[in-house]
């Protein structure tokens, strides 16, 4: 049983698979490299696959939209793409390393940088990140969704305060996109990094950036775009001049395809059932003995994941033995995190997580109750 959602989502829906394949062996062809009919249906399941995440994110102009590998891809992008020596940024203990380490990297080359710590629950306060404002400030920026404890932050608030302070808003949606609805442009987000292989439910080595019209940003990788090809420079059209080099096309036609399923089913639904399941995990966690849940109390204030621990238990024990004795694969440790577990009291152990997906039943959640109790039982025997 698969509860690692919040890593790569799986499995995915059938129509993800059929939609690889045929990009594999029907199309064959790489998109904008050729006139002849496979490179232009290549480039048409592109375009499509444009404005479906265009659409999904409330964004008019699909060209606005960059497809990149994964969201550390589209971090990166955001980050070096627009930040120069002298910039201030403002993030918060709640960050993966994947916003992090870039972050860490461009302090070495003249940005400062401000992370604030939030509350022992996970969530960041506002008032905490307006007083953290500086005039040389070029950029807040935060995860939508902690992948460690499920913490919803308060990203409406943190635009309109991006806006007051003439700053831009960078929001990492890697745990949020799939599950919370999202309308960029109406939310006041200049940068939107997004996985596609997570709740979007594309294949592995999909992401996208999304670019505010207003936002002016630098390409971080030159080279082939399959126009301007007299050009010594990157050429400057959106989105070419981010897009070098040869597209993941089966991935992106399986992005695609898994956004079509999401509007099939509905964001709602599927939010609403992950809603219930976690809610049911977390009635059964609680009911064990020792057991302790991390983030906002109010479950309606998560969501995606659920992370926990049992005390006088080892977290990767637990989790390998959910693995070996009952084929449950869940994630346990520091999930690339270090500052959130320190933020929620959780080092050095880290927590055990888990994320259900779409296909996850009840009947699974109840499996996974049991089994914890089962091995946590097995695990104090030994000790
Ligand atoms: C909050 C957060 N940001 C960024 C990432 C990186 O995503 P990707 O693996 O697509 O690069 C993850 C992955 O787990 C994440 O949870």
């Amino acid at each position: 049983m698969y509860l690692d959602n919040a890593a790569t989502s799986y499995p995915k829906p059938e129509r993800v698979y059929e939609a690889v394949l045929h990009a594999m062996r029907e199309v064959g062809a790489s998109p904008g490299r050729g006139g002849y009919r496979r490179s232009l249906e290549a480039g048409r399941i592109l375009f499509q696959a444009r404005e479906a995440v265009a659409t999904f994110f409330s964004v008019s102009d699909s060209a606005r939209i960059i497809f990149t590998h994964n969201a550390t891809s589209a971090l990166n992008l955001a980050l070096q793409g627009t930040l120069v020596a002298g910039n201030h940024v403002i993030t918060t203990s709640m960050e993966h390393n994947s916003l992090l380490r870039p972050l860490y990297a461009l302090r070495n080359s003249g940005i400062e940088l401000s992370i604030i710590p939030a509350g022992s629950d996970g969530m960041i306060s506002v008032d905490d990140i307006r007083a953290a404002v500086r005039v040389n400030t070029r950029m807040i920026a935060v995860s939508h969704v902690s992948n460690v404890c499920g913490a919803i932050q308060p990203i409406r608030q943190l635009a309109g305060l991006c806006r007051e302070a003439g700053v831009l808003f960078l929001v990492d949606a890697a745990q949020s996109a799939g599950y919370l609805p999202i309308d960029a442009p109406g939310i006041g987000i200049d940068l939107l990094a997004v996985p596609g292989h997570k709740g979007l439910l594309g294949p592995f080595g999909t992401g996208l950036l999304y670019v505010a019209p207003h936002v002016p940003l630098t390409p971080v990788i030159q080279g082939g775009t399959g126009s301007h090809s007299t050009a010594e420079e990157q050429p400057q059209v959106m989105p070419d001049s981010f897009e070098a080099g040869t597209h993941n096309l089966p991935g992106i036609a399986g992005l695609l395809a898994g956004i079509d399923f999401i509007r099939d089913q509905g964001l709602s639904t599927i939010f609403q059932r992950e809603h219930v399941l976690l809610t049911q995990a977390e009635l059964l966690l609680r009911a064990i003995p020792g057991v302790t849940i991390y983030g906002p109390e109010d479950p309606s204030a998560r969501c995606s994941v659920l992370s926990f621990t049992v005390s006088g238990v080892d977290s990767s024990l637990l989790a390998a033995e959910l693995d070996h004795g009952f084929a449950v694969s869940v994630r346990a440790g520091l999930h690339c995190a270090p500052l959130a577990h320190r933020t929620l009291g959780t080092l050095p152990g880290g927590t055990v997580r888990l994320s259900p997906g779409w296909s996850t039943s009840c009947e699974e959640i109840a499996f996974f109750s049991d089994a914890v109790v089962q091995c946590v039982d097995k695990i104090r025997k030994s000790a």
